[in-house]
């Protein structure tokens, strides 16, 4: 947009675009809260900005948020609550590598509105078995389809006999027999299949569920009539979700440095792995370690780069112009920047080491332009603010805390004194270094009792759901951008222009003086 208001000379003496500001505070590391941009004059109302972000060839978002790769924020519920929103879902390490094939084919597979592995009990299982996987799992449902060994469906135990009044009571005794459940075959699914389930549910009163089964009557996916209409409901959001060429939901999965016994890494496993990843549809792959700028890292990159050279591929995490070089050297496309600055992390405590994050990612920035690769602004978001400032020097941003505490991230919910919250740890706590993630801190996994951990375990108050807290931070963002007049991401890092606050100036950035009653999600969560 051609300026009408061309900036005046006093506001340039004052607010300075990146490449004057940065070099002038060279002595300090900066972080969000230590800067705030300067608003420009604009014709650009928030909600016309554009926010879809060219991550790289064949990795296009339509919102620039990612889901982080921690065993407590990203499995395939939240990827595929990620990509529906126009994000994307990076699956974490922490499981087998069975398993991980399974949480992206799930993504991939997804059917929005179609429960495609719903819960299923067996006939042989007695009622009160049932009642503790609810309480186990903390089920919000009590309905479930019956099914045999094969997969076959018999029947569907409805959620009024599921009482422990019954628990004694097989399955095979109370449920409604296979001949009285309706179902569709999914080869009659066609191409709109929440329509499909819409018109069912419309010409059928009084019925919640249909059941959507195989040739062989094997059961292949349950519509709910609530979800059908939440997201019929929904259906003039405005966020589109961010797809593959065959229309399928975009996913990325985390990889680990995996080590043999002698402390090399292993290649073959490496590359089959990804390699098996890809026949499962995957968009990119992560190559996620506290220290980017190393030679283990260097060789997975470029083993995966030479072996799957269309392949976009996410690694990290550095913060220097060196460490961006020497990964887009070896291949990678996107970087994550980010050490130490995650709302569980210890690194800097632990280990003396990282950079405050808006110095870092001013940093990676310069040598990311150079390189012609885009970067992640990765930890330490804590609001939509934060996002915005990121952006004028990355093209997206990760975020595991902002995202924990909903119900998409895995885990289970606790209650202490009435409030409810969910488990949220570091990937380099002992923990989850313990269940896997060892690799990422540069521990071997039966090293991790003597290792020191750089990662907390922690609790995150129970959030909304995705939809609701992307769509506050992507409030927050077009805010952002409408007040700088940006009309793009692009537009955002080219007009950013910066200042320094001082303490008394980061007291006013929040509410002050009042006694506050509600806080909106990621607008002013304080750490
Ligand atoms: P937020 O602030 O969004 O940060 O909660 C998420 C990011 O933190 C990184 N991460 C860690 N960093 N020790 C660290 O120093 C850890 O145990 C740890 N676990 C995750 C990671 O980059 C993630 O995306």
């Amino acid at each position: 947009m051609a300026d009408a208001n061309p900036a005046h000379a006093v506001d340039s003496e004052f607010y300075l675009p990146a490449s004057e500001f940065f070099p002038a505070q060279r002595r300090t590391a900066l972080t969000y809260d230590d800067v705030t941009l300067a608003t420009l004059y604009t014709e650009i109302l928030p909600k016309e900005s554009q926010i879809d972000a060219r991550l790289a060839d064949g990795l296009h978002l339509n919102i620039p948020l990612v889901s982080a790769d921690m065993d407590t924020v990203t499995e395939a519920r939240m990827a595929i609550a990620m990509a529906l929103n126009g994000g994307l879902g990076l699956i974490h390490y922490n499981m087998a590598e069975k398993e991980q094939l399974s949480e992206v084919s799930r993504v991939k597979n997804h059917v929005h509105g179609l429960i495609q592995d719903p819960i299923r009990v067996h006939p042989e299982q007695h009622i009160g078995d049932v009642l503790e996987l609810i309480e186990k799992k903390r089920f919000s449902f009590s309905t479930f389809p019956v099914v045999d060994g094969a997969g076959t469906l018999l029947g569907l135990l409805p959620g009024h006999v599921v009482k422990p009044r019954y628990a004694h009571r097989k399955v095979t005794d109370a449920l409604t027999p296979r001949a009285q459940v309706r179902t569709i075959p999914e080869r009659e699914l066609g191409a709109d299949p929440i329509a499909r389930a819409d018109r069912f549910f419309t010409e059928n009163l009084g019925i919640h569920k249909l059941l959507v089964v195989d040739d062989q009557d094997r059961l292949k996916g349950l519509f709910t009539l609530s979800d059908i209409e939440r997201i019929t409901q929904e259906s003039g959001a405005a966020l589109k979700p961010a797809r593959d060429a065959k229309f399928r939901l975009l996913c990325g999965a985390a990889i680990s440095t995996v080590r043999r016994k002698d402390g090399s890494i292993d290649r073959d496993r490496v590359v089959g792995h990804v390699g098996a990843l890809i026949d499962r549809g995957v968009d990119c792959v992560a190559v996620s370690t506290a220290h980017g700028h190393s030679r283990g890292v260097g060789e997975v990159v470029r083993w995966v780069r030479d072996a799957f050279p269309a392949l976009p591929i996410i690694a990290g995490n550095v913060t220097s112009a060196a460490g961006v070089e020497f990964l887009a050297s070896q291949g990678a496309n996107v970087i994550k920047v980010g050490q130490g600055p995650g709302s569980i992390c210890t690194t800097r405590v632990v280990a003396g080491v990282g950079i405050p994050q808006l110095t870092a990612l001013y940093v990676t920035s310069r040598a990311a332009a150079a390189c012609g690769v885009t970067l992640l602004a990765d930890g330490g978001i804590t609001k939509s603010g934060d996002i915005v400032k990121a952006l004028t020097l990355a093209q997206g941003v990760i975020c595991g805390g902002l995202f924990a505490g909903c119900p998409e991230a895995p885990g289970q919910i606790v209650e202490i004194n009435g409030k409810l919250y969910k488990q949220y740890r570091g990937m380099g706590s002992h923990a989850a270094m313990k269940a896997g993630s060892a690799a990422r801190y540069g521990h071997s996994a039966d090293a991790t009792r003597k290792a020191a951990a750089e990662g907390i375990e922690a609790l995150k108050e129970v959030a909304a759901s995705i939809d609701s807290v992307v769509a506050q931070l992507i409030g927050g963002i077009q805010s952002g951008m409408g007040y700088l007049g940006a009309a793009s991401l692009p537009s955002l890092r080219e007009r950013a222009r910066y200042v320094r606050v001082s303490p008394a100036g980061q007291r006013e950035a929040s509410p002050h003086d009042v006694i506050e009653v509600k806080t909106p999600v990621g607008s002013a969560e304080k750490a």
